[in-house]
């Protein structure tokens, strides 16, 4: 065989192979193209019953692609009637901060609503559910309100109490200063004793009509030290008349809280007092706040005797009290102000010797 013979089998022989491999390819392309028909046409399938079942969903639910909206489900629709798919992904303006965590208010048609809303992110996009919490939330203050009237029908034996005491002697005053033979100097002197009465009767009517409240009433960002500092500020003058320090480690610097700033002031203030009721002059009150992602926390401590074993189960149960001229409301409506912004309160005795109060409250965003 010459060598231009030889040569020609050989690229026959390669040429049966190309062709053979092209075939080969060929059916495997045809596998494989059959393949990702039958997956597109799955995907497509898996899509249409993923939006079904998301139009089905009674919460709001918004899916986003590299911050670009994909899908709005009717609920979202319905939520935010301006929000279109292929556009920008944000928050409404009109939405502000909320009390807890992930929640916003916002008016509509003249009614404030509050909803919350949970963002899963994963590689591909991120799903936003948003959820009207308004009507659970009033359920839940309703429920609150009707314990706290049960409360007070249970304990209207005690309020009949706490109010025939200085009444009766607003009463007796009222009889001496009719006398007319009484001289001028007692007469002033009964006159000062029966607004005493009536100041103390004014004042447990508040407090009762306090703790029978419903939900706060102005609720703006505070940065929670600065709260604690006001309290601090507020019980200023008792302190130095009671002799004794009052130590603050503030350490939530920049966590807000979303309260009514009077209302919770006055719930420290109350905490606070009672710790300067029963510890004696040169003893230490330390108010310590810190905070994590989602909590700041408010803890008061003091160097008194400790509650006592008796009180220890209904401290916070109105018209509990151990001391003489107390009303047992102070720590009632503290517990009914911290849970009506979705917080809570709790005591013990240290080892050490003193009580302990600790105060926890959702926080908002660091700032
Ligand atoms: N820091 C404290 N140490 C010991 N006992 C306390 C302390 N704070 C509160 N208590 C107890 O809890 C009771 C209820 O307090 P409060 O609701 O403020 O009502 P009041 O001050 O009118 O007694 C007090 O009477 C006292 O027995
Ligand atoms: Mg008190």
């Amino acid at each position: 065989m010459n060598e231009s013979s030889s040569a020609a089998l050989d690229l026959a022989g390669a040429f049966d192979l190309f062709v053979q491999a092209s075939q080969q390819l060929e059916k495997q392309h045809a596998v494989l193209s059959h393949k990702v028909d039958a997956l597109s046409a799955d995907l497509v399938k898996a899509n249409l019953r993923l939006h079904s079942l998301l139009d089905a969903l009674p919460a709001a639910v918004i899916l986003v692609e590299q911050g670009i909206v994909t899908h709005v489900n009717p609920a979202a629709r319905q939520l935010l009637p301006q929000l279109v798919t292929s556009s920008v992904w944000r928050v409404p303006d009109t939405w502000m901060a909320g009390e807890g965590p992930n929640e916003y208010q916002f008016v509509e048609q003249g009614s404030r609503r509050t909803v919350q809303m949970q963002q899963i992110v994963n590689p591909h996009g991120s799903v936003i559910q948003i959820q009207d919490i308004t009507d659970n939330l009033r359920t839940l203050e309703e429920s609150e309100r009707v314990d706290r009237l049960a409360a007070m029908g249970k304990m209207s034996a005690a309020i009949a109490h706490q109010l025939r005491t200085p009444l009766s002697t607003a009463l007796l005053y009222a009889s001496h200063l009719t006398n007319v033979d009484l001289a001028p100097t007692d007469q002033q002197d009964f006159a000062r004793r029966l607004q005493g009465q009536l100041l103390s009767l004014n004042k447990l009517s508040s407090n009762m009509l306090q703790f029978i409240r419903t939900r706060p009433l102005k609720t703006g960002q505070w940065p929670v030290d600065d709260l604690v500092r006001e309290a601090a500020q507020s019980v200023e003058a008792l302190r130095q008349e009671r002799g004794m320090s009052l130590s603050l480690e503030l350490g939530a610097q920049g966590y807000l809280v979303s309260v009514e700033k009077s209302s919770l002031v006055s719930a420290l203030v109350g905490i606070i007092e009672n710790a300067f009721q029963v510890c004696s002059a040169g003893q230490v009150i330390v108010v310590r706040t810190d905070s994590d992602a989602a909590h700041v926390r408010i803890v008061i401590e003091d160097e008194g005797p400790g509650i006592a074993p008796d009180m220890i189960d209904h401290l916070f149960d109105p018209f509990a009290t151990s001391r003489i001229s107390g009303t047992g409301l102070g720590l009632a409506i503290a517990r009914n102000t911290i849970r009506s912004h979705r917080g809570d309160i709790a005591a013990h005795n240290r080892p050490e010797g003193g009580a302990s109060f600790t105060v926890v409250l959702p926080s908002l965003e660091h700032f």
